[in-house]
């Protein structure tokens, strides 16, 4: 037997600036080296091994592989499936726990990439723009979290052709090569009312009637439903391939069991470093006003420890609408350059754990980029337990035929 992190060692696999593709080929060759989807990665993972260390990559692999990482693979899988655009990997955090097996992942950004492969001893491909769709393995389950970019899908266009140079058309020349018997888009709520409507229909009519998909009305998730206190809301969009005959699907009911951000808080005094500085505090009380004044209720907002948080978000306000007041800190000493002092009401900023929290990643799951990275990774990524219910719902449909 032998471990993950010796290969790595090894070969001294860097995901950071490895150039290429070669740490993608070979993590992916490690996960699907006994399965059918081992073609598509074996030859650039053996040139890249031989390179490295002037051994045989089959020599080397005959013992069994341990993956200590937090998310290893299932022994035991019962569906197959892809991660675009796959940020950190919320959606695979979700497809494993179902009993699913991941046989590809892209995502463009390094960093993310680092927190992937941290977690899920794999290093997902780059950009899916560059990606031929003959080179993705077969899969019962497309997954996507694709960004907001679709957007660009302008008013006249309809078809599949029209679509193409946005990152939707990623997905559907995918779905079109490789007929998965499902798919599991995600993204932002206000999809639905974009140019009127227009390009949710494009974005529809496409899966429909193009690729020759049975999809559901698409539906407004809130994470808030699903066991996580925080109020995001998220349009999915579900689709089964038409020869499997299902004609309709349930997406999965909000359970019974309603958080606060007491119940994701972080059990010890956070550091000072995410207490804001009075500056900065004054700077919001002012722009809050200057808002009010107009009538706006835009600006900064302090969750209380018995609510639900916003929607944790990159950019903009992100981050000042979410504060807490935590009377814990004993030591106003800073710890980072700031403009004036520590605040002296408490207020401060979420941590990325409280993040990773309200976004259903467990407490195993490492985080080994800084603050900001981390912010942005949580931000971007999708709440688990949303995921979960309504993929549950899916592999139930597949599974029966
Ligand atoms: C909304 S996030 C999805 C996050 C993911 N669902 C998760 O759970 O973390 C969209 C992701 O797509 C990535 N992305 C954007 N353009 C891309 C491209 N051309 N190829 C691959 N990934 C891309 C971004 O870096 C970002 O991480």
């Amino acid at each position: 037997m032998q471990k993950y992190s010796q290969i790595k060692e090894k070969i001294n696999l860097d995901t950071i600036t490895e150039k290429g593709e070669n740490s993608a080929f070979f993590t992916h060759y490690l996960h699907n080296r006994k399965n059918g989807c081992s073609k598509y990665f074996i030859k650039q993972a053996n040139d890249f091994f031989q390179n490295k260390t002037d051994e045989s990559l089959n020599e080397y692999l005959k013992e069994e592989i341990i993956f200590d990482i937090p998310y290893p693979e299932n022994k035991k899988t019962n569906f197959t499936f892809i991660d675009l655009f796959a940020g950190i990997g919320g959606f695979r955090i979700a497809m494993q726990s179902l009993g699913g097996k991941c046989v590809f992942s892209s995502e463009i950004d390094n960093y993310a990439k680092k927190t992937y492969e941290k977690n899920f001893g794999e290093v997902p491909f780059g950009d899916i723009t560059k990606i031929n769709e003959k080179d993705i393995p077969e899969h019962d389950i497309l997954c996507a979290g694709f960004p907001c970019q679709a957007f660009s899908i302008a008013g006249k266009r309809r078809g599949f052709e029209e679509t193409r140079g946005t990152l939707f058309f990623e997905i559907a020349r995918i779905l079109k090569e490789k007929q998965p018997k499902a798919f599991f888009l995600e993204n932002v709520k206000g999809l639905r009312n974009h140019d009127k409507g227009e390009t949710l229909k494009t974005i529809l009519a496409v899966l429909r009637e193009d690729l020759n998909y049975f999809v559901p009305e698409p539906e407004i998730m809130n994470a808030k439903d699903f066991g996580v206190p925080q109020n995001r809301e998220r349009i999915f969009i579900i689709g089964f391939r038409k020869d499997q005959n299902i004609e309709e699907f349930k997406y999965p009911k909000p359970i019974n069991e309603k958080k606060s951000f007491a119940d994701i808080k972080e059990s010890k005094t956070v550091s000072v470093k995410f207490y804001l500085s009075d500056t900065y505090q004054q700077t919001l009380k002012n722009h809050k006003q200057r808002h009010a004044d107009k009538g706006n209720g835009f600006g900064y907002q302090i969750i209380a420890d018995n609510e639900c948080t916003n929607a944790i978000v990159v950019g903009g306000m992100g981050r000042e609408r979410n504060l807490v007041i935590d009377c814990r800190l004993k030591d106003f000493n800073p710890v980072t350059k700031i403009v004036g002092e520590v605040n002296k009401d408490f207020w401060r900023r979420l941590t990325p754990r409280e993040c990773a929290r309200l976004q259903g990643f467990p407490d195993e799951y490492i985080i080994p980029v800084s603050d900001t990275q981390a912010y942005k990774q949580f931000g971007n990524s999708v709440a688990i337990p949303a995921i979960k219910a309504t993929a549950k719902n899916i592999i139930e449909k597949i599974e029966n035929k």
